[in-house]
Parts: structure tokens; C-alpha cells; sequence
């Protein structure tokens, strides 16, 4: 199996950023309505499935720039046959999935008001007591956190995670769907066993 990508498949490193990007996705919704959903407010359990949260999210945060960087040296395998609306579809389509993978662990972090115990084995330290908040934020905008994070939590919470990111990420999945097995080509395959 190749490395890079090639214009026939996804390589090895494209597929495990791709799927292991996935599963962490999966993860992050799992452990914040877990702790909304089978907690209560002030346990240790609480806590960790809220740091188990800020912990997962980080690493998409760190996974998607290593992706970028790994994708503008690596071109995507040659599309299958379609018209150039579907084309140019499924090309807007991965790009707002990048927008997301981005966004959402940015506006996260931006407007969290603890520190991140990552994985619980080093801080990182929440944006609100960095040297660049007091800079930036306090200092430039002349506005306080509560002022910050009012916007960046309705993005993060309802914009993205209650709506943009189930509506693409389940388009994403069924237009795979779709392509497997009503138009029966190898997009499904060129991300998983490269099968001809
Ligand atoms: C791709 C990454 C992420 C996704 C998909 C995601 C998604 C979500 C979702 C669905 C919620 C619950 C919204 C609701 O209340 O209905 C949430 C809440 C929250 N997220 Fe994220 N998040 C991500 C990354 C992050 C990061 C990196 C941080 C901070 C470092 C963060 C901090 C928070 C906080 C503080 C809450 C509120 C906790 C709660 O409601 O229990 N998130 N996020
Ligand atoms: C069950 C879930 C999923 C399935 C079945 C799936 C399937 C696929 C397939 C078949 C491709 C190749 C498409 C092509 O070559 O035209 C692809 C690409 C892609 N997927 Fe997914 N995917 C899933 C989940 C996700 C998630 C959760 C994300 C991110 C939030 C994501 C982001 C992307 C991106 C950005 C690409 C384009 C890669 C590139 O060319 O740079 N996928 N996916």
C-alpha cells in the first residue's frame, strides 16, 4: 500500500487522518452528551468526560493542520466520472469539512473558561489567560471574556456542533453511501482497501 496518495487511492497517511479524524469526531460528541446526558454538575465523572472532551478536540485541532499540510503536498486521487455539478458538490463539500475540523476546535478553545488537562497528563492553558488575550482582547477590543465567549459559544454549541456538523458530516456519509452502492464506482474504496 502506498504512503502518498497516488491518482488512483488515498495513501496510507490520507486514510488513517481520515478515519482516525473520524472516530475522534465521534468521540468528542460522545464524551460532552455523555457528561450532559449520565452526570451531575460538580462529580469527579463531570470532569473528566469534560477534560476527555477538551482533550479529544485539541488533537482534531492538531490532527487537521498536520492534514492540510500533508494534503497541499499530496493531490486527492483523480475524481470518479460525474457531471461538473457533482464535481464541484463534493469538492465544497470537503472543504466545508475542513472549515469545520477547523472551526470547531478553535471556537472550543477560544471560549473555554477552564484549562485544557490534556489527557490528564500536561496543561494547556485556557486562551483567556494568555498573554495574547490580555493583549488582544482585553486590551484591543476593550471587552471582558464573558463579552468574548458569549458569540464563540453560540458558534461552537448550536452553529456547529448542534447543526453544521451533523448536516455535513452525515451529507459526507451518505453521498459515500450513495456512491458505493447506487452508482456502484470506487469512492468508497479509494479511502479504504483501494480495491479496483
Ligand atoms: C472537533 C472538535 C469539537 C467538536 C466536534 C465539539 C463539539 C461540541 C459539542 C457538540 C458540544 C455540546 C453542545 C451542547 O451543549 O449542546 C460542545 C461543548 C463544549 N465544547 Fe466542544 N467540540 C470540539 C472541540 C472542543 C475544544 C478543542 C474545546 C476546548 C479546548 C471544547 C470545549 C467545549 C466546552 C467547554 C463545551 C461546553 C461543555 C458542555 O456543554 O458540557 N470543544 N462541543
Ligand atoms: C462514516 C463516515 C464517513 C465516510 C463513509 C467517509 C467517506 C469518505 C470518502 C469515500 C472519501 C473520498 C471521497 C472522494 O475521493 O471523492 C472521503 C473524503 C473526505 N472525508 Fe470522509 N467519510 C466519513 C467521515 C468523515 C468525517 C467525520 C470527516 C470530517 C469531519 C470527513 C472528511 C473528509 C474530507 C475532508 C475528505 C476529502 C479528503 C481530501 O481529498 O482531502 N469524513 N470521505
Amino acid at each position: 500500500m502506498a504512503i502518498r496518495n497516488t491518482a488512483d487511492n488515498y495513501g496510507t497517511v490520507a486514510k488513517w487522518l481520515h478515519w482516525g479524524t473520524a472516530l475522534l469526531f465521534l468521540l468528542s460528541y460522545v464524551t460532552v452528551y455523555y457528561r450532559h446526558w449520565f452526570t451531575e454538575e460538580q462529580t469527579p465523572e463531570n470532569w473528566t468526560a469534560l477534560q476527555l472532551h477538551l482533550s479529544v478536540g485539541v488533537t482534531i485541532g492538531v490532527l487537521v493542520l498536520l492534514r492540510i499540510l500533508w494534503r497541499v503536498m499530496n493531490p486527492a486521487p483523480r475524481p470518479e466520472p460525474g457531471s461538473r455539478l457533482a464535481q464541484l458538490a463534493a469538492h465544497a463539500g470537503h472543504y466545508a469539512l475542513y472549515a469545520i475540523m477547523i472551526l470547531a476546535p478553535l471556537t472550543g478553545y477560544l471560549g473555554t473558561s477552564v484549562d485544557t488537562e490534556y489527557f490528564f497528563l500536561f496543561d494547556i492553558p485556557k486562551f483567556e489567560s494568555t498573554q495574547v488575550f490580555a493583549l488582544l482582547v482585553t486590551g484591543g477590543f476593550g471587552i471582558s471574556f464573558e463579552q468574548f465567549e458569549r458569540p464563540l459559544d453560540f458558534v461552537h454549541k448550536q452553529l456547529l456542533g448542534e447543526w453544521l456538523i451533523w448536516m455535513l458530516v452525515t451529507g459526507h456519509a451518505l453521498a459515500a453511501l450513495y456512491h458505493h452502492w447506487g452508482r456502484r464506482d470506487r469512492t468508497l474504496y479509494k479511502m479504504t482497501n483501494g480495491k479496483i
